[in-house]
């Protein structure tokens, strides 16, 4: 399997073998580094990593990852760069190129990381758009592994805002590695037609099926993963905050639900999340509409059965197989 040069903009342009490829030289890496046998297999790269929205796990990823395989890394911010305000992408792209082995975006429009890649001629990797966000449910798919020893015939359900970005890259990730996927939440907020389509199609040959309801009780003594997400994504109007809260309010994942759907459910997040008063967004939306945890109850996520802090972790090694095996040539 020979990903030398591509780049990582969305699951659907993978296979499913090379899906798996990738989680299994993410495991590697993840005992190199448990074990701290060095992997600084690039001593003469660098990659810069481009953020025009906030992160902490994928920058951290991008970084950590890049300095264990032996990199340089440039981090840059819209502030700090001319990018998108006094410089085109296609510019920007064509001018790093002569920089850098590889080029990590953040931001909005899916169509800037793609314009990016159309014109760098070294990898584009992902880090998240407004559509999806893949180096996310390498991480998850790597963790839900993790735990149950196997991916097949088991159930995954996102509850909340079906239709963002970490729903959509679940859903195609799910199709793909033969998991049943039950997307639910409101209609106002389900994942789009064509996107549902495109998944059902994949999901058939692989033997798993893809749920889009409203209704809770789907998830009964079937979710053996519950995912939440935050009810309002970066980049999203602020003053959303309140319809967003009356939608999904009913869709919060709780105790409740987790035992209804299984006794051995395991409960995951991308991160950050909301489900305390510890941070000033959280305390801002309290105060206006008096909800202390949203997505997911404190209990929840506190609880022996929440993974999030190894799905977190697993960003780093999911993100370091992707950049190595994109930045990797092989012996002819
Ligand atoms: N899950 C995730 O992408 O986190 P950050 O926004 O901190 O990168
Ligand atoms: N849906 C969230 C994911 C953050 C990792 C957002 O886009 O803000």
């Amino acid at each position: 399997m020979d990903f030398y040069g591509k780049d990582f903009l969305k699951i659907l342009d993978f296979s499913e073998e090379e899906l798996r490829y990738f989680l299994a030289v993410a495991k590697k890496f993840k005992e190199m580094k448990r074990s701290g046998q060095n992997h600084k297999y690039f001593p003469d790269k660098n990659i810069v990593i481009l953020f025009e929205k906030t992160s902490t796990r994928t920058r951290c990823s991008f970084e950590v990852a890049g300095y264990d395989l032996g990199m340089g890394v440039t981090y840059l911010d819209s502030s700090g760069s001319q990018m998108g305000h006094k410089e085109s992408i296609a510019d920007t792209a064509r001018v790093l190129t002569r920089f850098y082995d590889g080029i990590e975006f953040r931001g909005f429009k899916q169509e800037t990381v793609d314009e990016l890649a159309k014109y760098a001629t070294v990898p584009v990797w992902n880090g998240l758009t407004d559509e999806c966000h893949p180096t996310q449910v390498l991480a998850d798919f790597m963790t839900i592994e993790e735990h149950f020893g196997h991916l097949e015939g088991l159930t995954l359900a996102f509850v909340g805002d079906a239709r963002n970005n970490v729903a959509n890259s679940l859903m195609v990730m799910s199709a793909k590695m033969g998991v049943n996927f039950i997307s639910c939440g409101p209609k106002e907020l389900s994942p789009e037609d064509k996107l549902v389509s495109e998944c059902r199609e994949i999901a058939e040959k692989n033997g798993c099926t893809i749920t889009v309801t409203d209704n809770l009780n789907e998830l009964n003594g079937k979710a053996d993963a519950i995912y939440a997400d935050v009810w309002l994504s970066m980049g999203e109007d602020k003053e959303k905050w309140g319809e967003r809260i009356q939608l999904l309010k009913p869709y919060q994942v709780n105790m409740e639900l987790m035992n209804q759907a299984k006794p051995t459910t395991v409960f995951l997040h991308a991160l950050p999340s909301f489900h305390d008063l510890n941070t000033s967004i959280a305390r801002d939306v309290n105060e206006k509409f008096n909800i202390a945890e949203m997505e997911v109850t404190n209990e929840v996520f506190e609880s022996e059965r929440s993974l999030v802090f190894d799905e977190a972790e697993n960003r780093m090694h999911t993100i370091k197989a992707v950049m190595y095996l994109t930045l990797h040539k092989e012996e002819e």
